[in-house]
């Protein structure tokens, strides 16, 4: 039985150490983004325990996906909607991790674990550093349709899953997880940064179009659209940039980078967290 308690206090960390989820756990926004801590290894492929989902859940995940099957085409990258196609979700029921774990090992040598919630860095780089992806299997409720910033297995598997089928992709993923295992303090919140900007918000060049392969901008409708409107600021990749660029988890996204290629994303990431930050 995996059990978990709050990673942080106000009185044993320093707030310029903290991410921008343990800064506003500590705000008290909202407890299911504070960062929990593992007493026990999580359950990784055959053996999570798929829950027993009501009708109501099932139909949240059919709204979310069937809404996001519709707008995503000519707005999401190649990469990603192949990946989406290859994983096979079904439309109108949450699908097993189990089942979608075994599906990864094929495609990419990943795996799934189950999370109870938002992980506490650690045991997140840990694991992508052994090509697992720790997924969350509860579905967020209806009134959080168009946005929850906690995250959710709609999240966790529409949005992340089909970007880690893809080779380049996944092979960058498990490098940064090491990189970011190697970090400590101030390059640690660079490393988080980096995420937020790629893996989670990234937008790529398709034909001189953005084009989206960030899966939180994948999973949210809204995201889908604002992303790729005339309100965000659009920067070409820059490690360093993104790495100093503050961001919030609460609102749309103002400021987006945009890689030209998957290669750039490895090779950059490779260059910049082995060469500069000593990294890898
Ligand atoms: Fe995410």
């Amino acid at each position: 039985m995996i059990s978990a308690s709050e990673s942080i206090s106000e009185d044993d960390t320093d707030s310029a150490e903290l991410s921008a989820y343990e800064k506003a756990g500590l705000e008290g926004k909202d407890p299911r983004c504070i960062p929990i801590k593992l007493d026990a290894p999580l359950p990784v492929g055959d053996a999570i325990v798929t829950p027993e989902y009501t009708p109501e859940q099932h139909k949240i995940w059919s709204f979310l996906s069937r809404r996001q099957h519709e707008v995503l085409p000519g707005r999401a990258c190649e990469v990603f909607l192949r990946g989406l196609k290859q994983l096979d979700l079904p439309l109108d029921q949450i699908p097993s991790l189990s089942v979608l774990s075994r599906r990864l090992q094929q495609t990419a040598q990943w795996q799934i674990c189950r999370t109870p919630g938002l992980l506490n860095e650690q045991d997140f780089f840990e694991a992508l550093s052994r090509r697992v992806f720790p997924s969350t299997d509860y579905i967020r409720e209806d009134h959080e349709l168009d946005y929850t910033p906690a995250p959710d297995c709609f999240h966790d598997i529409f949005g992340h899953l089909p970007m880690i089928t893809a080779p380049d992709f996944a092979d960058f993923y498990q490098m940064y997880g090491q990189a970011s295992l190697r970090a400590t303090g101030a390059n640690r919140r660079k490393l988080e940064r980096f995420h937020w900007f790629t893996v989670e918000f990234g937008l790529i060049l398709e034909d001189g179009q953005p084009r989206i392969y960030g899966n939180g901008i994948a999973s949210s409708y809204r995201e889908t659209f604002h992303a790729l409107g005339d309100e965000v600021e659009r920067r070409p990749f820059d490690p360093e940039g993104m790495a100093a660029q503050e961001y919030e988890v609460w609102h749309l996204q103002p400021i987006l980078y945009v890689v030209e290629s998957f290669e750039q994303l490895k090779q950059g990431f490779k260059d910049w967290a082995g060469g500069q930050l000593g990294l890898l």
